[in-house]
């Protein structure tokens, strides 16, 4: 036996300032699958992740809300833990990169790298809102394109012709947060030296820790040189002061990675066994993985094991890179309803049918990964209740009846039981090297043949025989075993039903060495549905309710076109006819009602003069009682082309304006207005 191993393995940490989605997912579903496969060999693996919590963005929503960063963060960390708990996601700590821990470990970092040499100073000139009083990254600078002319594009590139420019290239350039004329302005920025590491990345590069493909492309960046790194932002800026500067903070990238760091040192704190020097210190025997997306390469690859290195710590031991999440074959989109929030998946479907999904198709590449919606009702109903559920129902009922719930000490098929266990190292295999399809489909193979041997055996037939009855109690024991095999290959990916089984199995929780072990004159519990098949409908429910989160937002937009603190810079002009093109009518709220089942909406029911509309409104959320509206006079915009909705048609939509919440309000024309007339 050999001993076992020490892992420490990350996900990245998700911002702080958005819902989960199912593309981030792909990524907790992948590591968590990873991990409790190591958990289920018997090595001590620690899965640790937090909330990437610094930065402008997070700052400036913050304001927008009207709340404290503090809140805001803690808000979100909330939601994003229940969001992982229900999808099973079972992290040893999710902490955030806003703590005591990571402020310590950051300015740890920083002043050794400080110390050896690795920092640089230098004036940086860069376009400053002097109405805000700050610095704008890039993506807070809208200005005319300097190569095409088209208007309103961001500081450093076009999307209208592609050109990729500095913010000072920009003509007009406007502030996104103020609207102000930005002025230059500037400013002593901290960077770090990485091209002082360049003999180590290569070396580090190509030394096993990354996928070819990750390999390669990392190898054209270091062979075209590496540029020193700007880890300094002025204030106002919510992150980490500087050590010893005061005004200038960490950029979120700097602290961010240290946060695994971080999140791990407060598990040692509640996990005596664990020790933060075995695990971070140069000479450590344990094992390090990071688990991200494609997007986040060049800091992972280049950036942290650099600052590890001129640190003091040890670099990681792999960083497995994957693709990203397409829907019915493109990318997630909000008007199409599969831009779908972790959330509503969970209001709708069991969150182990999507990590079978995941686990079927996740190989060790870094392609994208396409969610067919049939493809997954299909394959989930055909292989995991279809095959691998049904073989303890077809058998279950048989010993129960039979044999009072004992299983019998028999094996009528030795080949079949020995072919279960001749596959069980090469399905570890497939878990170690996380090409979870491969495990997948050589699981799905062995659930394949042993559901044809008691087909032909037929022990439903058999039953009837005089004098057979005996021979079904062994067949249904070897189908029970066979069944419990499955259970365990299975359990890193679908670890609620495995807990199901093992109640209804009546055994203790199972690891992976039990699989050479089958069960005998064993006793059962009931036999309990283990899955129930995934219906359709729910699938087109759950794409409605995400294009129903999409009606909310829009009221919300609309609603923040006049906020105070982030004035949308006005969009670019129109003529007179592009405006009349927008027929504006005066609508009587007729009716005024809650929609069941949906969270945001109201239905409206407007007298437009002529005739009726049906229009479903976000607004639930500033109007608690809805019949107060009714009698009311308010805008309405008459030719929008109708959203079918899961609730019904909605035809048009009435205005709004206001931040949102329970602060929407709904617009008025003076009295005298008649439903009908039209809005100039
Ligand atoms: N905060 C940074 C990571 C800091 S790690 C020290 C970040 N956050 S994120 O919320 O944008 O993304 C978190 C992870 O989810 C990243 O690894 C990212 O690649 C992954 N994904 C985000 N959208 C995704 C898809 N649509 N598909 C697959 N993965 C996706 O980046
Ligand atoms: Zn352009």
């Amino acid at each position: 036996m050999s001993e076992a191993r020490k892992i420490l393995v990350t996900s990245a940490l998700p911002y702080a300032n958005g819902s989960i989605h199912l593309g981030h997912m792909l990524e907790y579903i992948q590591t968590d699958m990873w991990v409790r496969f190591q958990k289920l060999r018997g090595n001590q693996c620690v899965y640790v992740c937090a909330d990437d919590a610094h930065g402008s963005a997070i700052m400036l929503r913050a304001e927008k809300e009207g709340i404290t960063p503090e809140q805001l963060i803690a808000n979100v960390q909330a939601e994003h833990s229940a969001d992982f708990a229900d999808f099973l996601v079972d992290f040893d700590n999710f902490y955030s990169t806003h703590s005591d821990e990571n402020r310590e470990l950051a300015e740890l970092i920083y002043t050794r790298l400080h110390d050896a040499g690795h920092i640089a100073t230098r004036s940086v000139t860069q376009y400053f809102d002097p109405e805000k009083g700050m610095f704008l990254a890039d993506r807070f600078i809208k200005g005319t394109c300097p190569k095409c002319g088209a208007e309103d594009q961001y500081g450093d590139n076009c999307e209208k012709c592609g050109a990729t420019y500095e913010p000072t290239e920009l003509k007009d350039p406007r502030s996104a947060i103020s609207g102000a004329t930005p002025v230059l302005k500037d400013s002593k920025h901290f960077f770090f030296k990485l091209p002082d590491f360049e003999t180590m990345l290569k070396e580090w590069t190509r030394g096993g820790a990354l996928q070819d493909s990750v390999a390669n492309k990392i190898a054209e960046w270091l062979d075209s040189g590496l540029q020193e790194w700007d880890i300094s932002r002025d204030a106002p800026y919510f992150g980490f002061e500087i050590p010893g500067e005061p005004g200038k903070y960490f950029y979120v990238w700097l602290d961010a990675p240290i946060g695994y760091m971080a999140s791990f040192q407060n598990l040692c704190k509640r996990r005596p066994e664990l020790s933060f020097e075995a695990f971070w210190s140069k000479d450590s025997s344990a094992e390090l993985y990071h688990f991200i997306g494609k997007d986040i390469i060049n800091f992972h690859t280049l950036f942290w094991p650099a600052m590890l290195d001129g640190a003091g710590f040890r670099k990681p031991t792999a960083v497995n890179v994957h693709g990203y999440l397409t829907v019915n074959g493109q990318k997630m989109s909000k008007s199409r309803g599969t831009f779908i929030k972790a959330r509503t998946y969970l209001e709708h479907l069991n969150p182990e049918y999507l990590r079978y999904y995941y686990a079927s198709k996740l190989g060790r590449g870094v392609d994208d990964l396409d969610l067919n919606l049939e493809d997954f009702v299909q394959k989930v109903n055909s292989d995991l209740v279809g095959k691998v559920v049904n073989i303890a129902s077809r058998c279950a009922g048989f010993i129960h009846k039979g044999n009072g719930g004992v299983m019998v000490d028999a094996n009528p098929e030795p080949e079949l039981w020995a072919a279960f266990q001749t596959a069980a190292p090469g399905i570890a295999d497939a878990y170690e090297a996380r090409d979870f399809a491969r495990a997948m489909r050589e699981i799905m193979h062995l659930a394949d043949r042993a559901n044809a041997w008691i087909a032909d055996k037929a022990p439903w037939a058999l039953n009837k025989v005089e004098g057979k009855q005996a021979e079904v109690q062994e067949i249904c024991a070897l189908g029970i075993n066979l069944f419990r095999q499955l259970v365990i290959f299975l359990k890193p990916v679908l670890p609620n039903l495995a807990a199901a089984a093992e109640r209804f199995l009546n055994v203790e929780p199972l690891s992976w060495s039990d699989h050479a072990a089958p069960l005998a004159n064993h006793s059962l519990n009931a036999f309990t549905p283990l899955m129930t098949r995934i219906e359709p409908a729910k699938i087109d429910a759950m794409i409605e309710a995400s294009k129903e989160d999409l009606a909310a937002q829009a009221t919300e937009a609309v609603a923040q076109g006049n906020g105070e603190l982030i004035k949308e810079p006005l969009a670019p002009e129109i003529n007179f006819d592009a405006f009349a093109a927008v027929d504006l009518r005066i609508a009587l709220i007729e009716k005024a009602e809650f929609v069941e089942g949906a969270d945001k909406l109201l239905r409206l029911t407007l007298d437009i003069g002529d005739a009726k509309r049906n229009v479903f409104s976000g607004i639930k959320s500033a109007y608690p009682e809805p019949s107060k509206l009714e009698g009311r006079l308010t805008l309405y915009v008459a030719n929008l082309a109708p959203r079918k909705m899961k609730f019904g048609l909605s035809e048009g939509m009435v205005l709004a304006a206001g931040p949102g919440g329970s602060e929407i309000y709904l617009l008025s024309p003076d009295a005298g207005a008649k439903p009908g007339q039209r809005v100039m």
